[in-house]
């Protein structure tokens, strides 16, 4: 059972997401990442978990903090064993000049469950949960268009599209436009992209292109809870990165992975908190004396999924 764990996994992207904010704008993306980091992880250590990072900042050679492998939590007598996927600060660039859409997130699930994702591209295609089942990563971006824009009962002009601002996505984009789609075009930030397709009041009904492979578990496990669905394919740059999958146990580097390979089990938890203002999320908001954050917490066995607005005095309680 990991219910109890939904709000201590706010605690921890709260943390994480007010120590980032501090620096918006402020065009030092280390500092703002470092700040996240440091903060996740000292809030990692108050919880009763034997945690394991299998999806963080690196190797443990070039990440001190939250490193593959790196074991958090209390481990008091009786804790769940459980694997975590974190992204302190899902969109370094974005929080360093102010943007939209700059989250801290994580994900958590039972021991096992989750893909060790190899830090390398991976091509994606993301719905809500009303075109689950409509895609097909293997089919053309047209013919995606089409069937979603078939299940929603829309014409595919009224769809919007996210793609990453990349010169790789050259020619999905000029795809999508000849077949009559909107296009959001995100300078970053796909996973916060791929959780707006479920997330009905977000404007963007479909996320397709080549993101981070370690993002698109992190998104699997938001849209698991949410109802919605994402396959994946890894892209490797070079051959080093297609060996390095297999050394982590990946046997067929060209396997398509649905949503439940890239997040199994019959549990996991996906917690967000907005550091910049965003499609679903507010920013971290600073007073006199304290802040305010804004997060969402939920759950794959329940697919229950809860907005939290916490005010956070830092004068009676801790200063972030
Ligand atoms: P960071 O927060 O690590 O900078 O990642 C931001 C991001 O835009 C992800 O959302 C996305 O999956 C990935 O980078 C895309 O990689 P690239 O910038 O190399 O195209």
């Amino acid at each position: 059972m990991l219910r109890h764990l939904s709000l201590e996994m706010v605690r921890v992207t709260e943390a994480a997401a007010l120590a980032a904010a501090r620096f918006m704008g402020r065009g030092d993306e280390k500092a703002a990442d470092s700040a996240a980091v440091e903060a996740m992880r000292a809030e990692f250590a108050h919880i009763d978990i034997d945690g394991r990072i299998v999806i963080g900042e690196g190797e443990r050679d070039e990440a001190p903090m939250l490193y593959i492998g790196e074991e958090v939590g209390s481990s008091a007598s009786g804790s769940p064993s459980v694997d975590i996927a974190v992204d302190p600060l899902e969109g370094t660039t974005i929080c360093a000049s102010g943007g939209q859409n700059a989250i801290a997130c994580l994900a958590l699930a039972k021991r096992g469950s989750m893909l060790h994702a190899p830090d390398t591209y991976m091509q994606k295609i993301a719905v809500g949960r009303d075109s689950v089942g409509a895609i097909d990563i293997r089919r053309s971006a047209t013919e995606n268009l089409f069937r979603v824009a078939a299940r929603k009962d829309m014409p595919v002009s009224a769809l919007t599209v996210c793609i990453l601002d990349r010169p790789r996505h050259k020619d999905l984009i000029e795809e999508v436009r000849k077949a009559g789609a909107r296009i959001r075009l995100i300078m970053d930030g796909d996973v916060s992209a791929a959780i707006a397709t479920a997330i009905p009041e977000a404007p963007i009904d479909i996320l397709i292109g080549i993101g981070g492979a370690p993002e698109g578990v992190l998104a699997a496990a938001a849209l698991r809870a949410l109802g919605g669905e994402i396959q994946g394919r890894l892209a490797f740059r070079n051959e080093g990165e297609r060996d390095r999958a297999k050394a982590m146990g990946i046997e067929d580097p060209d396997q398509i992975f649905t949503t439940t390979d890239l997040v199994g089990g019959d549990d996991a938890i996906f917690a967000a908190t907005g550091v910049t203002d965003g499609d679903f999320l507010h920013g971290v908001r600073f007073g006199k004396g304290g802040a305010v954050s804004n997060s969402v917490v939920m759950r794959v066995n329940t697919g229950t999924v809860r907005f939290l607005t916490a005010h956070h005095d830092f004068i009676r309680g801790r200063m972030f």
